[in-house]
């Protein structure tokens, strides 16, 4: 690991970053996840950093897959270096959670920021840590009003269903909207969305701008409402009292909640053309909402779209990333849809993270305040020690 020093040749850390007699560098390599398209930063936002007195360093093509060309960073005043320089910048950006290969290239005292999986990847924190690296876990940034700006779960996750709802209404093989044709007339698509959270609603909005006849399911009643302002058709199971916690999220149904949501959603299936599934509780297995028998209720030449694969799936048929096909209704779980859309996806993921720079980086300098929740929260990794007490667990440490 390098050892990242300052102009005195002291070694580095986020207090030295705080008094660095140059410019604090961020440096955003290259994505190396097989299929990842986006980039961290995008040229508007190198532009804006700039402005406020940082450098920035891109690895040569980091933004090519997105659409960014290098002359772009130029032009907005990045340098455009190696793989090394990139990951030994005081300040790393990142979208995929790094390899613990490319965790031990970063420097110590280092900054790391990006999506790194604190729940799942515990030889990541690990080396985060032993690496005394300090690490900001975009997906720990709390779902509050403050950090809405920093709320990159959020901005993917409206990426990804509207590029799962484009993708439905390609292999539906039917039209989404009404058609009116000389050849005779088509009935619109009946879509149910599942899960009316960040993805969902975005789900619906885009099935119903498609023309499609659209409902919406989920277990927290404040989303009822907002599945019925996007122009949905709530399905109203009222026999379960409302999910919602305090915090906003739902809690997870007992077995017996699940079972009624579960018989409900099987007979509804026999009549929608398309299910979209969205449905989650952070850090959990994806309930089952779909069952086999929902499935084979569901006319052949249906399509369940499910964006929970990676977490297990909302169909009991669910295979992450493959193809089922089962009574002639296919059920799809792409994974990474957000690289699908990966110009718009850098662009809102790049603005996220120009927000959470704001918070720590102040008249050019780093400063991190751990009383303030965003950092105190989304902190993985400080000093050698992992903060992030679910990280920790997971880390073994
Ligand atoms: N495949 C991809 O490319 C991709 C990309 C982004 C997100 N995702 C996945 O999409 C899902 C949704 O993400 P999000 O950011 O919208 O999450 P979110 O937390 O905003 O929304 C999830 C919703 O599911 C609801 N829910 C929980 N249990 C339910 C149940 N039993 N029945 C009905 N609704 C229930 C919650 O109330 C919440 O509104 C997640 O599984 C996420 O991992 C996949």
């Amino acid at each position: 690991m390098t050892e990242l020093v300052d102009s005195d040749a002291r070694p580095c850390s986020p207090e030295v970053l705080g008094s660095l007699a140059r410019p604090v560098k961020v440096g955003v390599p290259k994505e190396s996840v097989n299929g990842e398209r986006r980039v961290a930063l995008v040229p508007d936002a190198v532009r804006a950093l700039i402005g406020t007195g940082l450098a920035v360093s891109i690895e040569a093509s980091a933004g090519e897959a997105a659409g960014y060309p290098d002359a772009e960073y130029v032009d907005a005043g990045a340098e455009v270096v190696g793989r090394d320089a990139a990951w030994t910048s005081d300040i790393v950006l990142r979208v995929a959670t790094p390899t613990v290969e490319e965790v031990n290239r970063l420097s110590s005292g280092s900054v790391l920021i990006g999506f790194l999986a604190p729940l799942t990847s515990g030889d990541t924190t690990r080396a985060m840590a032993a690496g005394n690296v300090t690490s900001l876990a975009v997906e720990a940034i709390p779902r509050i009003t403050r950090a809405q700006s920093m709320d990159a779960l959020s901005s993917q996750a409206n990426v990804a269903g509207y590029a799962a709802t484009l993708l439905a209404a390609r292999e539906a093989g039917r039209f989404f909207p009404m058609m009116t044709t000389a050849a005779g007339t088509v009935k619109p698509a009946r879509v149910l969305v599942l899960g009316a959270g960040v993805a969902g609603l975005q789900a619906i909005a885009t099935a119903k701008r498609l023309g499609a006849v659209v409902s919406g399911f989920d277990i927290r009643r404040a989303a009822w409402e907002q599945i019925a302002s996007l122009g949905g058709r709530p399905l109203r199971l009222d026999f379960i009292p409302d999910a919602e916690t305090e915090g906003g999220y739902a809690r997870p149904l007992s077995d017996e909640e699940n079972q009624q949501v579960r018989d409900a959603l099987d007979e509804n299936a026999a009549r929608q053309d398309v299910i979209i599934t969205t449905a989650q509780i952070p850090g959990r297995a994806a309930p089952v909402l779909i069952t086999a028998a929902g499935v084979a209720n569901m006319a052949a030449g249906s399509l369940i779209v499910d964006l929970a694969g990676d977490s297990g799936g909302n169909c009991e048929l669910t295979q992450a990333g493959e193809l089922v096909v089962h009574d002639g209704v296919k059920i799809i779980s792409p994974s990474n849809l957000e690289s699908d859309m990966a110009a718009h996806a850098s662009q809102l993921y790049s603005k996220n993270l120009e927000n959470v720079l704001g918070l720590i980086i102040e008249e050019g300098s780093l400063k991190l305040d751990f009383e303030d929740e965003i950092v105190a929260a989304s902190c993985i990794t400080h000093q050698g020690e992992i903060r992030h007490e679910r990280a920790r667990e997971v880390a073994g440490a």
